[in-house]
């Protein structure tokens, strides 16, 4: 499989969900609630009606995995991972900060990743082994090798009924050592910081598969580590994440788990 291809395909795609997004954003028709923080806007879906379509007219084949719609299994062992609208709560609230993200995967490995700030027009992209590109220019991860020197970001879950105080813990941890923190509001997005060296590191907890799939695969091509909060690697189906740029990962993995420095 063409592996350029597949990425062109998902920057079209990402396009088309942007352009919707973009359109609707400042005369939102409706907002409704998933759940008591978690919103879905009329654009959402649009936009995720769109880039399905775009890929499906190409690939009708593979499987889907789309957080408004749900999976769609394929009749192959490959799926794409897609979040039309990351950062939902900012869209509605009018902060630009927001992103579709669009992933590739065969079985657990994410091969392809594209997230698209439809405001900024940031394109950030990535083939497994082949770099990572912010508008067709070659990204890097941060230097920085302590925590102290390092501006860190972080997200919190919707759903705040269990492990609050477990994320709070380490929260106050990193504001202790770190230079600064950032919660941005769009886990994609605050990946693709990672990876082009604006933030050193970043970690959210119960994240979904179409939050994280893209963003973790251009963090670790653009020479940053991802792993979980017990240093496993994180596949297509992480959940928590733990981004660096590889030289603050040990040192942040021991704030993670509990330990002071
Ligand atoms: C959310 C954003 C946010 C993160 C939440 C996610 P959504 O995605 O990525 O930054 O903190 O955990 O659910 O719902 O806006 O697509
Ligand atoms: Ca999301
Ligand atoms: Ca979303």
């Amino acid at each position: 499989m063409e592996l350029d291809h597949i990425l062109r395909i998902a920057v079209r795609a990402a396009y088309a969900g942007a352009e919707v997004l973009r359109s609707r954003w400042k005369h939102l028709s409706s907002i409704d609630q998933k759940g008591p923080n978690d919103l879905v806007t009329d654009a959402d879906i649009a936009a995720e009606k769109v880039i399905i379509r775009k890929i499906q007219s190409v690939y009708p084949q593979h499987g889907i995995v789309a957080e408004e719609s749900g999976t769609q299994p394929g009749s192959s062992e490959v799926r794409w991972l897609v979040d039309p609208l990351d950062g939902t709560v900012n869209y509605a609230h009018q902060v630009p900060f927001f992103a579709v993200s669009i992933a590739f995967a065969r079985g657990d490995d994410v091969l392809a990743g594209v997230v698209l700030n439809p405001v900024s027009g940031e394109l950030f992209s990535a083939q497994a082994g082949r770099g990572a590109l912010l508008n067709g220019e070659p990204i890097h991860v941060s230097p920085e090798a302590s925590i102290s020197d390092s501006l860190l970001a972080t997200g919190f879950p919707y759903e705040r009924s269990h492990g609050f105080e477990a994320m709070a813990e380490r929260l106050l941890r990193c504001l202790k050592e770190a230079r600064g923190i950032r919660r941005f509001g769009s886990a994609a997005l605050d990946l693709c910081f990672v990876a082009c060296g604006r933030f050193a590191g970043y970690w959210e907890d119960r994240l979904q598969p179409w939050d994280t799939a893209a963003g973790a695969l251009i963090v670790r091509e653009a020479g940053g580590v991802t792993s979980d909060f017990s240093n496993q690697p994180v596949g297509s189906d992480a959940r928590q994440i733990l981004a660096t740029n590889g030289r603050i990962h040990a040192d942040l993995l021991e704030l993670m788990r509990g330990g002071t420095r």
